[in-house]
C-alpha cells in the first residue's frame, strides 16, 4: 500500500507522506508556461492532456507522495448550468447565480434530470493515473455543498452575504440547493474514482462561515456526500473544512477517514479531539512558505514533532499554496519532511 493510503488506514509508516492542497499552479514556471499556450485556467482545465500534464507537474518537481487531479470545485455549478468564467486578473464568477425561487426550482430539476457530465474531468483522471507511478496515488476532489452553494448564490468570491443571508430568509431554497449538490458531488467523486483516483476529498473552504449553523448546513450535506461515496466505490474520503477547528470533534465523526486541519489550533491538540480514531492532514500556514529556508525548515520540524510518533498524519498546509511561494521553499520543505524517519 502506498505511504498516504497506509496514513488514512492509520498503519505506521517509515515516514510521513507529504503533498500540498493547491500544489499545482501559478506559482510554478512550468504551469505559466502551459498557461500562456492554452489561453487560460478553464482550458487546461477542459483539456485532459493539460489537465494531466499539469498534474504531474508539482510531483515530479518535488517528489511528492500524492498528486491531486488538476481541475476546480467550480465545474460542478458550471456542468450544472451556471456558466462558469475566469475574468483576467479576477477570481472565478458564475454567469447565472441562483438568485429567485425559480432560479433554485429549475437548477434543481436540471441537475435530478440531466444528470453531472463532468467527463472532461474523468478522462483527465484516466490519463494522470495511468501516467503514475504506483506508489502516487491520484486524489479527486469535489467542493461541500455548502462551499458550492456559497458560489452559486452569490455567483462570486468576496463574503458571500447572499447564501450567508438565504439560511435567515429561505432556508428551505437553501436546503434544496444543499441536497441537490449532496448529490452532485457525491456522483462527480465516484466518477473521478472510477476513473482511476484512489483518494477522495472534500473542500468545505467556507465552512467557518456558519458559526453554529456549521451541522445544519454544512457537515449534514458532507455527512450524507460521504455515505454515498462510500456505499459505491470504498475509497478513503478527506474531508477539509476550513476555520471550523471548533467543530473539529463532530467532523471527524462524519464517516471519512481523515480531517484537514488549518493552522488554528496544533495537531497535538486536533489529535486530543479526535482520540487518534483518524488520520489528520495538515497543517502548516502557507505563509510560512514566503519566509526563508531556515523558517521553512523550523516550522515543518516543529508540526512533525508536535503530531508525534504515531501513525495517521498526512504532512500538507493548513489552505492551498499561495501564488507567490518560491518553488524553493516547497524543496526544501520536501526534504525536511521526507528525511523524518520514523522509530
Ligand atoms: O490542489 C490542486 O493543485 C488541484 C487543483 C485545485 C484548483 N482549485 C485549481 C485552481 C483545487 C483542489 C481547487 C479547489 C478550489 N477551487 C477551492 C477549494 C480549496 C480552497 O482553495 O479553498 C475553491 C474555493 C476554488 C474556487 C477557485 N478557483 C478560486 C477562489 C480561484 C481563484 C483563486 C486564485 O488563486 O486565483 C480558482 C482558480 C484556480 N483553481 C486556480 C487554480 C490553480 C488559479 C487559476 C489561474 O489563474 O491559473
Amino acid at each position: 500500500m502506498t505511504l498516504l493510503l497506509r496514513s488514512l488506514a492509520l498503519q505506521p509508516t517509515p515516514r510521513r507522506p507529504l503533498w500540498l492542497m493547491r500544489q499545482a499552479g501559478r506559482y510554478l514556471p512550468e504551469y505559466r508556461k502551459v498557461r500562456e499556450k492554452s489561453g487560460g485556467f478553464l482550458a487546461m482545465a477542459k483539456t485532459p492532456e493539460l489537465a494531466c500534464e499539469i498534474t504531474l507537474q508539482p510531483v515530479r518537481r518535488f517528489g511528492l507522495d500524492a498528486a491531486i487531479i488538476f481541475s476546480d470545485i467550480l465545474t460542478i455549478p458550471d456542468a450544472l448550468g451556471l456558466q462558469l468564467r475566469f475574468a483576467e486578473g479576477e477570481g472565478p464568477k458564475l454567469n447565472n447565480p441562483l438568485r429567485a425561487e425559480n432560479d433554485v426550482a429549475k437548477f434543481c430539476a436540471r441537475a435530478e434530470s440531466g444528470g453531472l457530465d463532468l467527463e472532461y474531468v474523468c478522462a483527465a483522471c484516466r490519463l494522470a493515473a495511468a501516467a503514475l507511478p504506483a506508489e502516487i496515488p491520484l486524489i479527486g476532489f469535489c467542493g461541500s455543498p455548502w462551499t458550492l452553494a456559497c458560489y452559486m448564490i452569490d455567483g462570486e468570491g468576496g463574503g458571500f452575504w447572499r447564501a450567508r443571508a438565504m439560511r435567515y430568509s429561505r432556508p428551505d431554497l437553501l436546503h434544496s440547493i444543499l441536497q441537490t449538490n449532496a448529490r452532485a458531488a457525491a456522483e462527480s467523486l465516484c466518477g473521478q474514482m472510477q476513473a482511476g483516483c484512489k483518494v477522495a476529498m472534500i473542500f468545505d473552504s467556507w465552512g467557518g462561515l456558519l458559526g453554529e449553523d456549521y451541522e445544519e448546513f454544512s457537515l449534514r450535506y458532507i455527512r450524507e456526500t460521504v455515505a454515498a461515496v462510500k456505499a459505491k466505490c470504498k475509497t478513503p474520503v478527506i474531508v477539509f473544512s476550513r476555520q471550523c477547528a471548533a467543530h473539529l470533534a463532530q467532523t471527524a465523526k462524519c464517516g471519512c477517514d481523515a480531517v484537514g486541519v488549518d493552522w488554528q489550533i496544533p495537531l497535538s491538540r486536533a489529535r486530543e479531539i479526535t482520540g487518534g480514531k483518524i488520520a489528520l492532514q495538515g497543517n502548516m500556514d502557507p505563509a510560512t512558505l514566503l519566509a526563508d529556508k531556515k523558517a521553512v525548515q523550523q516550522e515543518a520540524l516543529k508540526i512533525l514533532r508536535d503530531y508525534g510518533n504515531a501513525p495517521g498524519h498526512i504532512f500538507n498546509l493548513g489552505h492551498g499554496v499561495d501564488k507567490n511561494t518560491p518553488p524553493e521553499n516547497i524543496q526544501t520543505l520536501a526534504e525536511t519532511v521526507r528525511s523524518h524517519i520514523l522509530p
